[in-house]
């Protein structure tokens, strides 16, 4: 790597490298050799028909599993992530397509969920729910998002909204690289908006997405770049600009001449 004449400020070390990553299951080999690089506050995607080892490959990503072989670094470093809870405290969240909200809690609870911020009175702890709803609010409205009461329940909001939610609990923790599967899939189109947006402004503000998506329009509005796998292998790593929704199709479909 040259990175002399990098002009980003990130000196040229990509945030998230994966090195010769593969993956098996018994018998069943679901990726193999997988490498490619990301550079801080890109928007990526991760392509592929059913079966390529999407979601095996966001799985080690995220510390749900541990690659079979391989190496992941986070700004040069070589990482191990031992759970997702690991991960995230290292700087990567996983925002799963069911969200692992808790709609029968309120939005500050669940932007907290997990990790709670404490207070204590005459030494015993309470919880700081006060300095929790101005938190989350705070983090909300970094997404540019006319959120509701952080006190109304996550089962009033809607799918983007509550997208919303999952993203704030993410910077929350200070995540750096959001990892969001098929964000989209279960949306309408107003709300499927909302979610781009959401995932153009995380992006402006320097997180670096991984968006698993079997949307191509969305891909072509939100990503700069896209690995395309097919097999467990990648096929393609390309940079999108140019590219329409068509042409991405017919790539991950194998109908390119190669
Ligand atoms: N837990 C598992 N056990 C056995 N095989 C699996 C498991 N998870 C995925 N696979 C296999 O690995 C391959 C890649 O699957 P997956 O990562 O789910 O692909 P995608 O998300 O792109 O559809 C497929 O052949 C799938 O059947
Ligand atoms: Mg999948």
């Amino acid at each position: 790597m040259t990175p002399a004449t990098d002009t980003s400020g990130t000196a040229g070390t990509p945030i998230l490298s994966l090195e010769g990553i593969g993956k098996t299951y018994g018998a069943v080999r679901a990726l193999s050799g997988v490498s490619f690089d990301v550079r801080a506050g890109e928007t990526l995607a991760i392509c592929g028909d059913n079966g390529a080892g999407k979601s095996t490959l966001i799985r080690i990503v995220s510390g749900a599993q541990t690659p079979s072989e391989g190496t992941i670094r986070l700004a040069g470093a070589p990482v191990t992530f031992a759970s997702p809870a690991d991960a995230l405290s290292q700087g990567v969240a996983t925002i799963y397509q069911d969200l692992a909200l808790a709609p029968t809690m309120t939005i500050a609870q669940n932007v907290f969920l997990g990790s709670e911020l404490t207070t204590r009175v005459m030494g015993v702890p309470l919880l700081a729910k006060r300095r929790m709803r101005r938190e989350a609010a705070e983090h909300l409205s970094r997404l540019r998002l006319a959120v509701p009461d952080m006190n109304r329940h996550v089962s009033d909001l809607s799918g983007g909204q509550r997208q919303a939610v999952a993203i704030a609990r993410a910077l929350r923790w200070q995540a750096r690289i959001v990892i969001m599967d098929e964000p989209t899939a279960a949306l309408g189109v107003r709300e499927t908006r909302l979610v781009l947006n959401l995932i153009k402004e995380i992006a402006s503000q320097g997180i670096t997405v991984i968006l698993i998506s079997h949307n191509m329009a969305d891909v072509i509005e939100v990503a700069e770049r896209a690995v395309i796998l097919k097999g467990g292998r990648k096929v393609r790593d390309t940079a999108l600009a140019g590219w329409t929704a068509d042409d991405l199709s017919h790539v991950i479909m194998g109908h390119e001449a190669a």
